[in-house]
């Protein structure tokens, strides 16, 4: 697949880097203030005065009033050389600065992200192409299961909120009366409220929601053995939502039902592997691999989480962690040479920016942006759209929305200790600096919740 190389050199419109090149002072001799200055030598001693170290006030001086040096030129002459260095004070560099964050914030960040060198030939790229004709029509989370699942992860769930999601919907209702039937030979049958009590609440969410997924993805219908039972066990078809809920019970979560609703995801691309895959084996393997991945960085997360009292995104954190790397697992049903690249890059030890560019590059799409539209269609997690995209580089949400920033900064802070697991000692080991890398300098979070958080997780 043809991929255009990226610019050699930064987009000069950069609606995403407004004011990244600074201001370039004129020449002196339109700058009557620099004309005023002496030249100074190179190599001579600069001059002793406030203007060579803007903000920094000398003693004496008022530091509330550092404004009153104003922007100043200082030549340096050799020879017929003139060299100029103009410093601007600190209230301009301020000013400059709001400046560029307001403008920053006026484009959407959407925008921003299509300026980067390459990101534009996401739209054309044909494994983009292929998600939305292949995979998303069977992603999509129909109106029943949406119905259930958004029940179920209200505290006050009861069998009348989930009944409304079978009612008026005839194939629902037929076959799950006809579930009811099979169970126990009754002179009268109970009525829609009354077979979820019967059945169970739990067991009803599993019986709609595995007959769905069969029928949008694989276009399946139940089928009926000879004493009238269900041939399908809702739990073989849905192994990692129960297994996702189960986990998060057992550690006493209350958002077991968002955790679960993670877990689908897994099963349902599990079930379009089994579609559209040639070796599925080993795209259930690699599927396999991304949710362990996952599940360690939400375990991990969770701890986190308990340990900021202002985090305002709990319900999210777990299943945001889980499902970060959707996008891999759409990529690798997609083209089966991503897991062979994945591995690749593994046994490489490529860091995680050569790793994203040359997924970029071989693959005309990055697994973040596919997670995003994952995220989109599965619309039980909308709320996780930009924290998906952004879980590599989660500084670009810091203007845009602080609980979005928090929990992207999380997620990708989890991942990278889920990469590089170990248990601290001491608050001044190395490994926790590698953990918090570049991409959250701007995220504040004291090394002893890390250290604590992983303590607690058990692996
Ligand atoms: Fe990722
Ligand atoms: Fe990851």
């Amino acid at each position: 697949m043809a991929v255009d190389k990226p610019p050699q050199s930064p987009p000069s419109s950069g609606a995403s880097r407004p004011a990244a090149t600074p201001k370039q002072a004129p020449s002196g001799a339109s700058q009557p203030a620099a004309a005023q200055k002496p030249a100074v030598k190179l190599g001579a001693p600069a001059p002793a005065t406030g203007a060579t170290r803007p903000g920094i006030p000398l003693r004496g001086q008022n530091p509330q009033r550092p404004q009153q040096v104003p922007s100043s030129r200082v030549t340096l002459s050799k020879g017929r050389t003139k060299v100029g260095v103009s410093f601007k004070s600190q209230d301009k560099i301020e000013e400059e600065r709001k400046e560029v964050e307001q403008k920053l914030v006026q484009v959407p960040i959407e925008e921003r992200v299509f300026e980067i060198p390459g990101m534009k030939e996401v739209a054309e790229s044909p494994l983009f192409t292929d998600f939305h004709e292949k995979i998303a029509p069977k992603i999509k989370l129909a109106e029943t299961s949406w119905t259930i699942l958004e029940a179920f992860s209200n505290i006050d769930v009861t069998a009348e909120k989930v009944s409304q999601a079978i009612k008026g919907n005839p194939y629902y209702e037929y076959l799950f009366q006809k579930v009811i039937e099979g169970m126990a030979k009754r002179e009268e049958m109970p009525s829609i409220e009354g077979s979820i009590v019967l059945l169970g609440m739990q067991n009803f969410r599993n019986l709609i929601i595995a007959l769905q997924a069969s029928r949008s993805v694989m276009g399946t219908h139940a089928e009926w053995d000879k004493d009238g039972k269900l041939k399908i066990a809702p739990n073989d078809v849905l192994k990692y939502a129960v297994k996702t809920e189960e986990i998060l019970i057992n550690s006493k979560s209350e958002y077991s039902d968002t955790a679960y609703a993670a877990g689908l995801l897994f099963d349902v691309l599990g079930m379009i592997a089994g579609v559209v895959c040639q070796d599925k084996k080993r795209a259930a393997a690699f599927l396999d691999t991304v949710y362990a991945h996952g599940l360690r960085s939400a375990q991990i997360a969770l701890e986190m989480a308990k340990l900021l009292p202002d985090f305002g995104f709990k319900k999210y954190v777990f299943s945001a962690c889980l499902i970060h790397d959707i996008g891999k697992i759409c990529l690798a049903i997609l083209n089966p040479d991503y897991i062979t690249f994945y591995e690749d890059a593994k046994k490489k030890e490529w860091p995680r920016p050569v790793r994203q560019f040359a997924e970029l590059e071989k693959f005309g799409v990055d697994h973040s942006v596919i997670g995003n539209q994952v995220c989109y269609l599965f619309k039980i997690f909308r709320p996780l759209e930009k924290v998906v995209l952004f879980h590599h580089s989660p500084h670009l949400l810091k203007s845009r929305n602080a609980n979005l920033f928090q929990i992207a900064c999380i997620v990708d802070l989890a991942t990278n200790i889920a990469n590089n697991f170990k248990k601290i000692e001491k608050l001044d080991d190395p490994i926790l600096s590698t953990w918090k890398g570049l991409e959250l300098r701007d995220f504040r979070i004291e090394f002893k919740i890390l250290a604590d958080a992983v303590a607690r997780v058990q692996i």
